[in-house]
């Protein structure tokens, strides 16, 4: 509601710029560089591009697909127990997320649950990136013992034993071949074809634009009155810091605040846990999995797949884990990759300290930021969040 975003005296203040002049207003923020507009621009939702196709599914795109995902993800009978769908942990109004330090199903996952809004921009999926769709990405909580904690062939008797679900199926994928487990490859394709459908779902959750979307279409207009109503003193101040000073944006950048990369930036691990070695590991993961762009069970026939071909490898990734977006980060602490880090404050604490890695070398840079530069970049985070983005799934 854009009510909320009005700031209190806004147009107090819209008038004190009126008759003083912009220039002598005590607190005021000076106006925006050519070169910063540009860059306020390309991180804002207007400069997302389309979804990239997925080739290696073929229902990526069918609406008929993704209304059948979008019954499966929310469906607990995929479980061991009957009771944990992929909404246990990935919860719409928590903007997907579980407000858990570590996902919690019939046991508990090794890391925190991140949101799914807009994955399909990434090459990548997992914090460690160890797969490589978000097709191949949904068949592994279905048998994570931790998570739904059930197996491919049950699976796929539950879509097959449901009337509505089988008539779905076949609708998009054809009759089911022998499912019994004596055929390994029609239990594999049928399988597959369960995460196709959840991933045509999954396509569907993009961001919506946020007061920051707001703030950057009012600069290109030039509306001055509009952007001191959306945008405070403290949240110039800190939207500054987050693309000068503090350098954020070498790896939150783009309209999705992430470059999908994986870096150590020396967060500290769970006490007890022993330092997590991130993409170095899940580089070897997404190379071995049957599933993965180069699979058998890729719609593609011919196999474009130059994220795997040229994927990096090397000493640099050992504690690297993928740049998580901080579109809606306001809604889904704790943070970092085991929920390590319970507030928005302690993560900026953490970037100005930038400590050294437990495992592999920190990228970040010590920033030197006084308390206010660090409240004010806090601030600037939360006109991050965008309501509308949740209230489409309210009902659920
Ligand atoms: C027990 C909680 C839990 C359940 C149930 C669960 N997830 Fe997740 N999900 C997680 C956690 C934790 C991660 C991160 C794990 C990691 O990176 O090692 C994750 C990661 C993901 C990602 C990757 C997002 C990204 O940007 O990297 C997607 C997509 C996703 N889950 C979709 C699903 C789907 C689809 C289902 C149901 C089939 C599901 N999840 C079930 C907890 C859960
Ligand atoms: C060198 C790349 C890099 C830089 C620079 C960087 N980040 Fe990050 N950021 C990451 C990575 C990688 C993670 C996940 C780290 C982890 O979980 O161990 C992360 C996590 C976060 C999170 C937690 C998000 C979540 O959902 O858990 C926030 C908030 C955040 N960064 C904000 C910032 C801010 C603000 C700055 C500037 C002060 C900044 N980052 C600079 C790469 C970077």
């Amino acid at each position: 509601m854009k009510s909320t975003f009005l700031k209190a005296g806004g147009a107090v203040a819209v008038a004190a710029v009126i008759v003083i002049g912009w220039h002598v207003r005590p607190l005021a923020a000076p106006p925006w560089t050519d070169a910063e507009i540009n860059v306020l621009r390309s991180l804002s939702l207007a400069s997302l591009p389309e979804l990239p196709p997925d080739p290696s599914n073929a229902v990526a795109d069918n609406p008929d697909a993704a209304a059948f995902g979008e019954r499966l993800f929310f469906d607990p009978r995929l479980s061991a127990n009957g009771g944990i769908s992929c909404a246990t942990c990935h919860q719409p109004v928590r903007h997907f997320t579980d407000g858990l330090p570590k996902g919690q199903a019939i046991g508990t996952s090794k890391r925190n649950t991140p949101s799914i809004v807009g994955s399909a921009y990434s090459p990548w999926l997992y914090w460690d990136g160890r797969r490589d769709s978000q097709w191949a990405q949904a068949l592994s909580p279905l048998e994570d013992p931790n998570e739904h904690g059930s197996s491919r062939l049950e699976v796929v008797a539950v879509v097959a034993g449901d009337e509505a679900y089988r008539a779905s199926y076949e609708a998009l994928f054809g009759e089911f071949g022998n499912i019994s487990g004596d055929d390994p490859v029609a239990l594999n394709t049928a399988f597959a074809n369960v995460g196709k459908a959840i991933a045509a779902f999954e396509r569907t959750l993009l961001p919506a634009a946020s007061r920051f979307d707001d703030y950057v279409a009012a600069l290109n207009t030039g509306d001055v009155k509009e952007q001191e109503t959306l945008f405070s003193d403290d949240e110039v101040q800190g939207l500054r810091l987050f693309i000068g000073k503090a350098n954020c944006t070498q790896c939150h950048n783009g309209p999705l605040f992430t470059n999908n990369e994986f870096h150590n930036t020396g967060v500290l691990s769970s006490p007890g846990e022993l330092p997590d070695k991130g993409r170095a590991i899940g580089v070897r993961e997404v190379l071995a999995d049957p599933f993965n762009c180069f699979g058998d069970y890729s719609d593609d026939p011919k196999r474009q797949c130059a994220e795997l071909t040229f994927v990096r490898t090397g000493p640099e990734l050992i504690g690297a884990v993928r740049t998580p977006s901080l579109r809606n980060v306001e809604m889904t602490s704790p943070y970092m990759q085991k929920g390590q880090v319970a507030t928005l404050a302690e993560v900026l604490r953490h970037y100005n300290e930038a400590p050294d890695a437990m495992i592999g070398h920190n990228e970040a840079k010590p920033l030197a930021l006084g308390t206010r530069e660090r409240r004010q970049l806090e601030t600037f985070l939360k006109t991050l969040t965008a309501a509308d983005a949740v209230r489409q799934f309210d009902s659920m």
